[in-house]
């Protein structure tokens, strides 16, 4: 009786080791299927198709740039030597971004989105980034918590991000302050006074990036100084049809900066169908884009994984995947 016990017990761990055995080949199988490689040229088309099943309104161009701005950092997810979904990521030093986040329907709920983000996270770490961001759709706040992403919450923020739009935006004359000037940026100006400015609110040197959008001759950028202290900078990206504006980095103290910043920029993109990303703590700015006949199209959330890092000053995002 005691040997035949003995016997039964023996049985159910070996088959029980079995099971778990096989259970982890065929968890390192699955995942040797699956593989992320760095996203080539001959890639974008699949890239474009798959981000606008979202309406993402993504261009080969978006994701020419990305490369540009971060070769190893666009990432293609591979089943065997089939496309199967794609993310972006880019560093700035110790804050990094990960977008354009999407796998194909069909392999969706079987664990290659999170292969990909883990990949994803980890890249961003070997290049030196502590804190990662994202802006997620809220239902997925709780997917992306569980890689230990938080979303930005505190009493000046609640980690929203309103993206606005316009078609027709009709601006005033504008008003002409004797405390400030606004100026077209040229080569004359020193771009490390713009970079500089610029990392001082944003947490992290953006120079690669802000560079590559200066030299884009269909991008427009305004200064704006008090004296000569740089008191804000905007930009706007034109890729021919729906206009991006942001980033736009401000003095806090100084709304109307920011308010001519942007009624110089709308006067050069009239009858141009626009779109802006801003904060919900931004709600004097908020206030003034209603005001332009901006409306909201939907919100967004801000995640981090690492410290927050949350803007000072007057502030538009830059893009939903860089940040
Ligand atoms: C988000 C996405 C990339 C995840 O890829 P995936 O391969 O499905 O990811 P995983 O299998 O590792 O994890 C799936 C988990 O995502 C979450 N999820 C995905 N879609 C969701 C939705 N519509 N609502 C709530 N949770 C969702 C769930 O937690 C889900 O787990 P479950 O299958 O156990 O419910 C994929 O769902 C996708 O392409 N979605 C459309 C594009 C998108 O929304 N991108 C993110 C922009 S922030």
């Amino acid at each position: 009786m005691v040997l035949s016990l003995y016997s039964l017990l023996t049985l159910a761990t070996v088959s029980r080791s079995i099971f778990y055995k096989s259970l982890f080949v065929y968890a390192v199988l699955y995942f040797v299927m699956f593989h992320v490689k760095v996203m080539s040229a001959r890639d974008y088309g699949f890239a474009v198709d798959l981000a606008n099943t979202m309406d993402w309104n993504m261009t080969v161009a978006d994701f020419e740039f990305n490369r540009l701005l971060e070769s190893d950092g666009c990432l293609m997810l591979f089943d065997g030597s089939i496309p199967v979904g794609i993310a972006s990521c880019v560093s700035f030093g110790e804050i990094g971004w990960f977008g354009n986040f999407i796998v194909k329907p069909e392999y969706r709920g079987r664990g290659v989105g999170s292969l990909l983000l883990e990949y994803a996270v980890n890249y961003l770490r070997s290049k030196g980034v502590q804190t990662v961001g994202l802006y997620a759709y809220p239902y997925l706040e709780k997917y992306y918590s569980k890689f230990g992403f938080k979303t930005v919450d505190n009493a000046a923020d609640n980690g929203a991000l309103i993206v606005m739009n316009n078609s027709n935006v009709q601006v005033n004359p504008c008003s002409g302050s004797s405390l400030f000037k606004v100026e077209q940026f040229s080569a004359q100006f020193d771009f490390s006074v713009l970079a500089s400015f610029d990392s001082a609110f944003f947490g992290a040197d953006r120079s690669k990036l802000l560079k590559s959008l200066l030299q884009e001759p269909s991008n427009l950028c305004y200064v704006s100084f008090v004296g000569e202290e740089l008191a804000g900078y905007v930009l706007s990206k034109d890729p021919g049809g729906l206009v991006e504006v942001g980033s736009l980095v401000c003095r806090p103290d100084m709304p109307d900066v920011a308010f001519e910043l942007l009624r110089v920029l709308f006067q050069r993109l009239v009858n141009r169908q626009v779109v802006l990303y801003l904060s919900s703590n931004q709600v004097v700015l908020e206030a003034f884009l209603l005001e332009l006949g901006f409306m909201k199209s939907f919100s967004l959330s801000r995640m981090f994984l690492g410290e927050s890092k949350i803007q000072t000053g007057i502030c538009l995002a830059e893009s939903l995947e860089r940040g």
